[in-house]
């Protein structure tokens, strides 16, 4: 029996992580500790027996202590779209990416538990434009100079049922005439949800990936554009999408930082100038292929 530390767990990707690793024989008796901040937000994790679902601040190094000792592995998700404006990354940036990780290796290493896989994102880079991508950069740095037995995954955006990405823009469409972008012409190489758990499941169960950063990409590329005008149309509404001007797209996204759970941000926009794709000979770890968004994207946005 092993004891996985599954922090930042409880979402999208890290329920999925989780999941797949119970599912699978050879892990099928794995303990899952998954703290966070809100409890009955994560039911449908409770449901799991081998899941331990607990609220907690892993951010206080006091709780963090005790969530370690005794653990096998931990799995590092904290991430967010949103962390205010600064330089090198706003505050919030700073605390979830680099901060949290370095509290995470400290802890790590204080518990003797060597073994970390950390979720980072696609193009995280120190001189990326974005406080996001920064961000990611710092903290999978922060990771590797402590020294671990460490993996890092960085995925392009992520799709599957409950994200907020292709569910996001079919919602949109059902309640809006048009569509107004900003960032149309981004790329984006979009990545299943369950190949983004197999390969960290498969990681988990493999020492060759100890030492390794894998890219996590899809099979093919696209522009934002055309994931909002296939989502709309697979969801049933198919809308006239009408690409922003940066200057506008700019000034949209600053209004937007004032709404609480605004859907954009100044950052995002940065974000997007870098194109989120893999290199052509890309491939997911351990050989395993990539699946198809038209494969799967229908059978949760025609719901
Ligand atoms: N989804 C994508 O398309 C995508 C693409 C590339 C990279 N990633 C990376 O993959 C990771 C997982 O993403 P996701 O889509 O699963 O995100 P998510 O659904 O928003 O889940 C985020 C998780 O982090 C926790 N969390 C968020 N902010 C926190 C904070 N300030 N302090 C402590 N815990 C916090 C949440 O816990 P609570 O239960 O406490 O809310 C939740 O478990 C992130 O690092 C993200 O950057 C995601």
């Amino acid at each position: 029996m092993k004891s996985i530390l599954v922090i930042g767990g409880t979402g999208f990707v890290g329920s999925a992580i989780v999941r797949e690793l119970a599912r699978r024989p050879a892990s099928a008796d794995f303990q899952f500790t998954l703290p966070t901040r809100r409890r009955e937000r994560a039911k449908h994790l409770l449901v799991l027996p081998t899941a331990n679902v607990i609220a907690a601040d892993v951010h206080d190094a006091a709780t963090l202590a005790r969530l370690m000792a005794g653990q096998d592995a931990v799995i590092s998700l904290v991430g967010i779209l949103k962390g205010g404006e600064g330089e090198p990354y706003g505050p919030g940036f700073a605390r979830a990416h680099v901060e949290l990780p370095r509290k995470i290796a400290a802890a790590a290493k204080a518990a003797g538990v060597r073994r970390v896989l950390h979720i980072s994102a696609l193009k995280a880079a120190a001189d990326a434009p974005s406080g996001y991508l920064r961000s990611k950069a710092a903290g999978e740095a922060v990771l590797r100079d402590a020294g671990l037995d460490l993996t890092i995954f960085r995925p392009s955006v992520i799709f599957g049922p409950g994200d907020s990405f292709l569910t996001l823009f079919a919602k949109l469409a059902r309640i809006a005439p048009l569509f107004p972008l900003a960032g149309a012409d981004a790329r984006f190489q979009p990545v299943w949800v369950e190949d983004v758990a197999a390969a960290v499941a498969d990681s988990l169960a493999d020492g060759r990936s100890i030492g390794a950063a894998y890219d996590l990409c899809g099979p093919r590329q696209y522009s934002l554009r055309e994931l909002v005008a296939y989502a709309a149309a697979v969801s049933g509404h198919p809308r006239f999408i009408i690409g922003l001007p940066a200057a506008v797209a700019w000034w949209q996204a600053w209004a937007m930082e004032f709404i609480p759970n605004g859907p954009m941000t100044r950052d995002n926009i940065r974000s997007m100038r870098v194109a989120s794709v893999c290199d052509s000979n890309c491939t997911l770890p351990f050989g395993r292929v990539a699946t198809a968004l038209e494969v799967v994207a229908p059978t949760y946005l025609r719901n």
